[in-house]
């Protein structure tokens, strides 16, 4: 507790905090957080085809690549220090159906260029995402019946999806649907298949967030009826974070996600107060979006909100960030 200065000591002064803040070197050495290259996971969107980059208009610097021209991105991004990506594909509206069928079929775009990346960059840590919404014809992460979203029902199709990716490669699997039990369905079947080295990073506090606007702009993969407040969680609750993340610990999470991130700090500290599983948040689409566009107006400073944000997020108690700005931080940290 800090006890009000007695007057003596007040005129001697004898704690002055800003003798710490007196040169970058001591305000180094005081430094708690510091974020690095390592902690980042660079989200990265895939379409299918040749020779494409198309930026997504709501998230400047951010593009849809073709596996040709990912391939490229990804090495150049290795070459500054990112050593973990997490593909989304984003599919035209003809290869969707209720079902997802689309989302195992070993020969589809994603899965394929999955498996490229492995071949290309056995290092890579290679992280996907499991949820029905980019091949789902409802634009929902489960499966939709009388305008329903049913659980158990969804849990078998990620179970293939999920197969499916783990068989292409992938390092992490990112289940972000939200449905319960989906955890633990997904680890039992990795484990009966083989596959007990596949790690899972739930989504394990996911909320219905008006933040992930651009990210579906991305993906074209906005909900065609109502929204997903029925599988989300509810901004307003941070107790129920602790349900999830007790459920995905038992289930056999590798890692606790928080999402979005800043709007989210407490739900983060809350999380890696109270399990010591490693924490990871997802500093979303609408969070770069949001300084993007206040940059382009001449509003705020690109690079140092960038730095603030990341360390903002580490600081509450994220060891790993996904985050659309890990090139940009590496190309500032570039030795
Ligand atoms: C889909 C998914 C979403 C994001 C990651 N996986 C969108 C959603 O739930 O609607 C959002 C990522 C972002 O906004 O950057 N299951």
């Amino acid at each position: 507790m800090i006890v009000p200065l007695a007057k003596e000591t007040k005129k001697s002064m004898n704690r002055r905090p800003r003798r710490n803040r007196k040169s970058q070197a001591i305000r180094n050495l005081v430094e708690e957080t510091s974020v690095s290259v390592k902690d980042l996971i660079f989200p990265m969107f895939l379409v299918e085809g040749q020779g494409k980059k198309i930026e997504v208009s709501s998230m400047p610097g951010i593009f849809r690549f073709s596996i040709d021209t990912l391939l490229k991105e990804v090495e150049e991004c290795m070459k500054l220090g990112i050593e973990a990506i997490d593909v989304f594909p984003a599919y035209p509206e003809q290869l969707k159906n209720t079902t997802a069928t689309e989302s195992y079929n070993p020969e589809t775009f994603y899965l394929k260029g999955l498996r490229e990346i492995k071949k290309e960059f056995p290092e890579i840590c290679l992280m996907s995402d499991v949820a029905m919404d980019p091949y789902s014809s409802d634009g929902h992460d489960g499966l939709v019946k009388d305008g329903k979203i049913l659980n158990d029902e969804t849990l078998e199709i990620l179970g293939k999806m999920a197969l499916a990716q783990a068989e292409a490669g992938v390092d992490i699997l990112g289940p972000s649907d939200m449905m319960d039990g989906r955890v633990g369905f997904i680890r039992e079947l990795l484990d009966q298949n083989g596959f007990t080295d596949t790690s899972i990073m739930s989504y394990t506090a996911k909320y219905a967030s008006a933040f992930y606007g651009p990210f579906r702009d991305a993906l074209d993969s906005a909900p065609k009826f109502g929204d997903k407040k029925t599988y989300q969680m509810n901004p307003a609750n941070s107790r129920e974070a602790l349900i999830e993340a007790e459920l995905d610990l038992m289930e056999g999470a590798d890692f606790l996600m928080v999402k979005p991130a800043l709007a989210y700090l407490d739900i983060i500290q809350l999380l890696n107060t109270n399990y010591p599983l490693p924490i990871a948040a997802y500093n979303v689409s609408g969070e770069y979006s949001m300084l993007k566009a206040s940059v382009e107006k001449g509003w705020l400073e690109n690079d140092r909100a960038i730095v603030e944000m990341l360390t903002s997020i580490k600081r509450a108690g994220a060891k790993v960030i996904l985050s659309y700005f890990a090139k940009e931080f590496a190309q500032m940290h570039r030795q």
